[in-house]
């Protein structure tokens, strides 16, 4: 089966092709418009998408080479994100699909970053998995494929935001977490003490907000500008202060549930030092640790169209009726 996976949930517009769970094209166009913003502008956001992703349409089916015809069903993304921009792709995704008189469904977003790893290598049940990107931070517990347990999630920040809001502090530019990663790959992790939350009671919640208001109290401190190798420093305290949070818990859940492998995806899971202490905590445990190559962390097409057609095979469609979902919490297709 051949399917179209399409996803304007934010700020990336992607369109993928796959076939039976293999990618045929992957294309993803970054919009540069909010860069001088420092953030996403959710009206730029949306018109942008509305130009971007015909064209982007085109150059997957150009890569993938089959003609327009051979697509089998379309997957858009239903939510978690902004509406104007979820929008564009779920009309695009409809119309598609009405038009060719072929199914389309609806995806969850977080769903579709969890289930990532499917893509490149087989991901056994019963698994953990870690969602970490700029709008989430949440541990799942999978017994089998389909049945997807929330087990921890951040109280306030998510791990992504948390390397944006300190690194725009550093004077990084947005989004700073592929700086500091690179930054710190140098520095020294020990040059400031920052807190780690140590939350209330039986918990794999997290809590980004104590960090990042202690990180501001000593950023403000630094005198400016910055120097290279001050800042090298700096960027490998932040990391390691953020990395100890999200893995303490993963190594708690390790603990807790049965799991024969744990995966880690969402755009934080490029992160050069995340990777290498989830490995070395699922190792210790006799699991692998299972990640998306960096193209496929970050917001794409292909995780949305492999997260349909995993629903698409247990029979399910989405009604025309269904519409974009900001706040979507559930991982049904709706
Ligand atoms: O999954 P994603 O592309 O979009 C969302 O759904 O949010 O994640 C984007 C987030 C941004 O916050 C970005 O700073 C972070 O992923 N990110 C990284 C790295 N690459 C991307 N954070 C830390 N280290 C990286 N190498
Ligand atoms: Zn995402």
């Amino acid at each position: 089966m051949i399917v179209l996976g399409i996803e304007t949930s934010c700020d990336d517009t992607g369109a993928a092709l796959i076939r039976d769970g293999r990618i045929l094209a992957n294309i993803v166009a970054s919009q540069d418009v909010h860069i001088e913003y420092g953030g996403v502008v959710p009206e730029l956001a949306s018109r942008a998408h509305i130009t971007l992703l015909p064209r982007v349409f085109q150059e997957a089916l150009e890569t993938a080479d089959i003609p327009i015809d051979r697509i089998d069903a379309v997957a858009a993304t239903l939510g978690p994100g902004l509406v104007g921009s979820l929008l564009v792709g779920i009309e695009f995704a409809k119309g598609f699909a009405l038009a060719r008189g072929i199914p389309w469904i609806g995806v969850n977003h977080v769903e579709a970053h969890l289930v990532s790893a499917g893509l490149e290598s087989d991901l056994p049940t019963p698994y953990l998995g870690m969602v970490a990107s700029g709008g989430h931070t949440e541990i799942y517990h999978v017994p089998e494929h389909g049945d997807y347990r929330r087990i921890g999630s951040t109280r306030d920040d998510a791990a992504g935001e948390a390397f944006d809001k300190i690194g725009k502090l550093l004077g990084l530019p947005y989004p700073a977490g592929p700086h500091l990663d690179r930054l710190a790959r140098e520095g020294n992790p020990t040059a400031i003490a920052l807190p780690r939350a140590r939350l209330k009671g039986d918990t794999l919640d997290f809590s980004m907000s104590g960090l990042k208001t202690a990180a501001k109290l000593l950023l403000d401190r630094e005198p400016r500008p910055i120097p290279e190798s001050r800042l090298r420093d700096l960027c490998a305290s932040v990391e390691r202060a953020i990395v100890d949070a999200l893995v303490e818990r993963l190594d708690q859940a390790l603990e807790r549930y049965e799991a024969k492998a744990l995966t880690v995806a969402g755009g934080c899971a490029c992160n050069t030092l995340l990777r290498t202490e989830a490995t070395r905590i699922a190792s210790a445990r006799g699991v692998p640790a299972l990640f998306p190559s960096p193209k496929l962390c970050r917001d794409n097409g292909a995780m949305i169209a492999y997260a349909g057609w995993l629903r698409l095979e247990h029979g399910e469609r989405s009604p025309y009726g269904a519409s974009a979902i900001p706040n979507l919490d559930t991982f049904s297709a709706a």
